[in-house]
């Protein structure tokens, strides 16, 4: 391969919710799997990520929570930071784009593409929600989207078909903050010139055919639909500002301030460093000098720079990305983008606004210790070449039939018959059947075998093969039985042989169990091996003192996933047939789990404000006696039009004037020609016919309930 060091990153999650096993499947497990292989061989890696901290997904969670934007990604970056430390995540630096170093770093990299002239500045016509008083970006618009007509395209992509796409491109465009049609309004932005860079991102592209058909093949679709300049900046208030001139109140685009974190976080971690000494022939380990240690991992060409990510991610980390590093001029780009597919959850999309996920904070309470089981399954099941499916039942299965039957099954036997017949202590091996010999010749094709699998990101084919290893050592000793043999010399060296399967494991497997390989490692009283002693026959020598046994798995009885599934069951909206429905409830999500017990933080999701009717109309095309409403909420959230199936308690001219509470952060439904935007609150009266719930006294309009 000819390098000399790896810096490879973890796309940034953002910081607008916990972690769930769809990420975790998604990039970071395999990234773990990928660099903690790389540490045993003993390679110069960093292993870089951090919580993306700006765009739009954040400013909407911090309007639907009532909270600001930085307690938003306060709470969420401690959240993953911590859940993603205890799963054994090895991340080298798990830093923020919130940081003064990001920000200074981001600022610095657009104000060099901006004195390189790099930018076309344009006066071009954006969306504006005249109501919020805001230019619509990325996900504050949605649409139709103009390849695949899928109804709820985001302004920044269509997550159906993977178009990325301007706000501009949509068909029915609607504001996610009013559901207004918005407006066009002219404003100033800079754009990256993709079309006239398209010569160099092309061949960027081809010269790495040997990339996974699912992301060479994206990119090259990209590519053949031409290239078109990209604005890097926003009108939008939370996020880097734009370092220039003329640009107040507009910010970097979130996609070119968040893979310059990856850079940002690598600077935070081997800061300060000593800058290198200058001049030919200096130390630099580059041999250039004059740099400082983090650039190393950036600018070298020797330096081989991997990105990890899921498949929504391709089109920035293969192309945009890679077309601001050329622009820039000093960067490596990157050598390869394994990205995965997505990961189902008992055969629906993980959604976050459905409450349709396993959290991996509550898997850590309610699976203590079992990080390897999910490490595991989650591996085993990876969406490496096509979506795939996480079910409660064959996580149990797996953990039963494979870990717990096969792996911990043949540890324990071996380690207690070497208690129990030698005192815990590794016996001989000296005379070799023709059985032992062609299995010791396996196992020393085990580590090469494995290897060739992670380098090719292939996970779930180089843990079936390290699964093997087990197996054959459980089949071996079944079949050879030495509980059943008198002759003492055979039993020593059917045992030698099953222990030295047994330290096999514990350098091979690491990779993808580490905390097993820890327990295992104490059990076999050995310390840590690297990679290159995988594939030995002779690790324990003759003599060599065991430690404690102890089981390595445990089984996982019914009870516990019953409780899963219930707890999925729970979900407020269990999951909606697949099409539109199910996407229209992630646009403007509500919160979640309102089913149910509610925390305080659930309540605390629901926007009730004081209106005043302003005005009310007969709505003779509704199905049920109603009047259409239309109420003042105050200067923040404006004038919203209501249902209300009022009309026994009160006739049209009584309700003008009249204060009512209602819930304004609903998304807005169609009452058959009519948007209603807001539920005004009533309770039933004897003849369960609704009466308005009114505040008693004359209080301002736009207050919140508390
Ligand atoms: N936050 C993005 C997501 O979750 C990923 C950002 S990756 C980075 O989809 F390169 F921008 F950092
Ligand atoms: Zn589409």
């Amino acid at each position: 391969m000819g390098f000399k060091r790896h810096t490879i990153t973890a796309a940034l999650p953002y910081a607008n919710g916990p972690v769930h096993i769809g990420h975790l499947a998604g990039c970071y497990l395999p990234a773990d799997i990928y660099v903690r292989y790389l540490r045993l061989k003993g390679e110069d890696v960093k292993f870089i990520c951090g919580s993306d901290e700006h765009g739009v997904p954040i400013t909407i969670k911090a309007k639907n929570e009532g909270i600001t934007p930085q307690q938003v990604v306060d709470k969420y970056h401690k959240m993953m930071k911590d859940s993603f430390a205890e799963f054994g995540i090895s991340f080298d630096i798990y830093s923020r784009t919130s940081s003064k170093i990001h920000h200074e770093t981001a600022s610095e990299f657009f104000k060099t593409l901006y004195d390189k002239n790099i930018f076309t500045e344009e006066i071009t016509e954006q969306y504006f929600d005249e109501k919020a008083n805001q230019f619509l970006a990325d996900r504050y618009i949605v649409g139709t989207c103009p390849k695949c007509q899928n109804e709820n395209a985001y302004g920044d992509q269509c997550e159906k078909c993977g178009s990325t796409l301007s706000p501009t491109d949509l068909i029915n465009p609607k504001s996610t903050l009013s559901g207004e049609k918005p407006v066009l309004r002219k404003t100033k932005n800079w754009f990256l010139p993709l079309d006239k860079m398209q010569p160099q991102i092309e061949k960027y592209i081809e010269s790495h055919k040997d990339w996974k058909v699912n992301v060479y093949g994206q990119c090259k679709s990209w590519i053949d639909q031409k290239l078109q300049p990209r604005a890097m900046t926003r009108d939008l208030d939370w996020g880097v500002k734009v370092p220039i001139k003329d640009a107040e109140g507009k910010v970097l685009y979130v996609w070119f301030d968040a893979p310059i974190g990856y850079i940002s976080a690598t600077k935070e971690l081997l800061s300060p460093s000593p800058t290198l000494p200058k001049g030919k022939g200096a130390l630099s380990p580059s041999g250039r000098g004059g740099e400082e240690l983090w650039e190393l991992y950036w600018k070298d060409k020797e330096t081989r720079l991997v990105h990890f990510i899921g498949k929504d991610n391709i089109v920035f980390h293969c192309i945009i990305f890679p077309a601001m590093l050329m622009a820039h001029g000093d960067y490596i780009l990157a050598d390869n983008v394994p990205a995965n597919e997505f990961l189902n959850l008992e055969g629906d999309k993980i959604s976050t606004s459905r409450n349709w996920a396993v959290w991996l904070h509550e898997y850590l309470i309610d699976f203590p210790n079992k990080q390897d089981v999910l490490r595991y399954t989650l591996t085993a099941n990876a969406p490496e070449t096509k979506d795939n499916d996480f079910t409660w039942k064959d996580f149990q299965q797996k953990n039963n039939s494979e870990l717990v039957a096969i792996l911990g099954n043949f540890v324990n036997r071996t380690v207690v018959l070497t208690q129990k017949y030698f005192a815990g202590k590794v016996p001989p091996a000296e005379e070799f059947t023709k059985t032992d010999v062609l299995l010791m010749e396996e196992i020393c094709r085990f580590p090469q075998k494995i290897s060739a699998s992670l380098d090719a990101f292939r996970f779930r084919e180089a843990l079936a093969e390290m699964m093997n290893l087990a197996r054959i050592g459980n089949k071996y000793l079944a079949e050879n039985e030495p509980w059943k043999l008198s002759d003492q010399k055979r039993v020593e060296t059917i045992l030698n042989i099953c222990l030295q399967v047994c330290a096999n494991i514990a350098v091979l497997a690491e990779p993808f169990l580490p905390n097993m390989c820890i327990n295992l490692s104490s059990i076999l009283g050995i310390g840590k091996l690297n990679w290159r002693d995988g594939g030995r026959t002779d690790i324990l020598k003759t003599g060599h003192p065991l430690g404690t046994a102890k089981l390595l798995f445990e089984k996982i009885e019914d009870e516990a996933i019953d409780k899963q599934m219930e707890k999925l069951k729970k979900s407020p909206s269990p999951p909606l047939p697949s099409g539109g429905g199910k996407e229209k409830q992630k646009i403007l999500p509500n919160g979640k789990n309102l089913g149910g017990a509610v925390t305080i933080d659930d309540f605390k999701k629901l926007d009730i404000r004081v209106g005043r009717i302003i005005e009310a109309l007969d709505f003779p095309e509704a199905k049920k006696p109603a009047y259409k409403l239309k109420i003042d909420f105050g200067k923040e959230i404006g004038i919203k039009n209501s249902s209300a199936g009022i009309t026994k308690n009160y006739a049209k001219e009584q309700l003008k004037g009249k204060l009512i509470l209602a819930v304004v952060n609903f998304p807005p439904r169609k009452v058959g020609p009519f948007i209603s935007e807001v539920l005004t609150l009533g309770v039933p009266d004897k003849n369960n016919e609704s009466i308005l719930v009114e505040p008693g006294k004359d209080v301002e309009v736009g207050g919140k309930l508390s």
